[in-house]
């Protein structure tokens, strides 16, 4: 029997936390399957931490994050990186994740070279062009070239139906970050790591923990200034309340947090943290405060509040719950839901179920099972 031709392409930090089940999934079928794994590395830091707790090696590296990098530069290099690997591997199937650049151009790329593409994380949409911004077209686009669309959840799917996709060529399958957050959880249990020795060293776990992260484009510039504005008055405010904030590299980031959070007592800002790290960082934390889409996944899992820095979300089930809220950049707003979320016990109870709407950690299965 001929085997199947596998292409996992992917570049961010994200994607590989969300793409690695998969590629493991792949690789226990080798006389199924011939996989190969492409990084465009997007990210660089950031990819290596993910790549080296699930113990990923890629087969191919095209190393194309730059310091600063634009989405006109990034796009172009990822098409043109992947020419030469397309052509040699010629996969049957290429899969790419979500909503990315990388997820984008590669599948124009896997296009050109008339691959099938699979699109992992397929059907997400808030139907608002800028925001998120290019998230939201970025998936659209490559939902317009996907052969095979799996979808994490029904809403998912139901978002694709009424895009006039075909019934049979949508496959609902659970999100594959539980899948991951299922890994990484179990393997915490032997897990000896340093970075979480070093965090624990760190932070006050009498004190209530918010957990803060932040990168969507559309908060560059005043939304940002607006949150940092948020954050240091509820570390003035409450001194029972430790804010640990680990900082995206991205400089549109990292200047603003540096410029108005460093030297506050209660809040400590800190290098983007390894998977497992910040999975036991979620565990310890009280209220989570995010842009994520990960994070917004994840969280319902882990029985953690989430107040949403975004105006819309392609995530609407933990909303629906009542588990996440959205709470945009506004300033008032922020400070507001959080002392709320601090001050009244039974609001706080509200928010914390744990249950799993994105998935019960065998999406991947299912995936590869479709395709055998
Ligand atoms: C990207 C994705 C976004 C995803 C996010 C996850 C696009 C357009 N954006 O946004 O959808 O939600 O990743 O985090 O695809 N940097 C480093 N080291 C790293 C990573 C980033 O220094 O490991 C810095 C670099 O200066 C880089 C900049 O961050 O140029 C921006 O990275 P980029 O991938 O373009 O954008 P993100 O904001 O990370
Ligand atoms: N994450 C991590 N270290 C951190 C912050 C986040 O490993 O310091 C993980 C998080 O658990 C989630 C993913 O990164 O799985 C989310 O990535 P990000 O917020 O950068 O991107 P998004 O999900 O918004 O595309």
């Amino acid at each position: 029997m001929m085997r199947k031709k596998i292409l996992l392409v992917f570049g961010t930090r994200p994607e590989a936390i969300k793409m690695a089940p998969l590629v493991k999934e792949f690789k226990k079928y080798t006389d199924a399957f011939l996989t190969k794994v492409c990084i465009t590395a997007q990210h660089r830091e950031m990819l290596d931490q993910v790549m080296d707790f699930f113990e990923l090696t890629p087969d191919y590296d095209l190393n194309l994050m730059r310091p600063g990098q634009n989405l006109y530069q990034l796009t172009a290099d990822v098409i043109l990186g992947l020419k030469p690997i397309l052509e040699d591997f010629c996969p049957d199937y290429v899969f790419v994740h979500g909503d990315t650049t990388t997820s984008t151009a590669s599948a124009l790329a896997a296009f050109y070279n008339r691959s099938h593409i699979c699109h992992i994380e397929a059907g997400l949409r808030t139907y608002n062009k800028y925001s998120p911004f290019p998230e939201e077209m970025n998936r659209q686009i490559t939902g317009r070239l996907t052969d095979i669309h799996f979808a994490p959840t029904e809403g998912a799917k139901q978002n694709l139906l009424k895009e006039n996709v075909e019934d049979d060529k949508i496959v609902v399958t659970g999100n594959t970050v539980i899948d991951a957050l299922f890994y990484a959880t179990e393997k915490l249990k032997n897990y000896s790591d340093d970075e979480i020795r070093k965090l624990s060293g760190m932070i006050d776990l009498s004190k209530q923990i918010i957990l803060v992260t932040g990168h969507r484009r559309e908060n560059f510039g005043e939304g940002f200034k607006n949150i940092c504005a948020a954050l240091s008055e509820i570390a003035k405010n409450k001194e029972d309340v430790q804010i640990i904030y680990p900082v995206h590299l991205n400089p549109n980031v990292q200047d603003p947090v540096n410029k108005f959070l460093s030297n506050i007592n209660n809040i400590k800002l800190i290098s983007p943290l390894a998977y497992p790290a910040f999975i036991w960082l979620m565990n310890q934390s009280k209220i989570i405060l995010t842009d994520s889409g990960g994070i917004q996944e994840e969280a319902p899992s882990l029985g953690k509040p989430v107040l949403v820095m975004r105006n819309t979300t392609e995530r609407p089930e933990a909303l629906t719950a009542g588990t996440v809220k959205l709470v945009g950049t506004d300033t008032e707003k922020i400070i507001r839901e959080i002392t709320l979320l601090l001050e009244d016990k039974e609001y706080y109870k509200s928010m914390q179920k744990v249950y799993n709407p994105y998935g019960d950690g065998k999406a991947a299965q299912r995936i590869v099972d479709s395709l055998k």
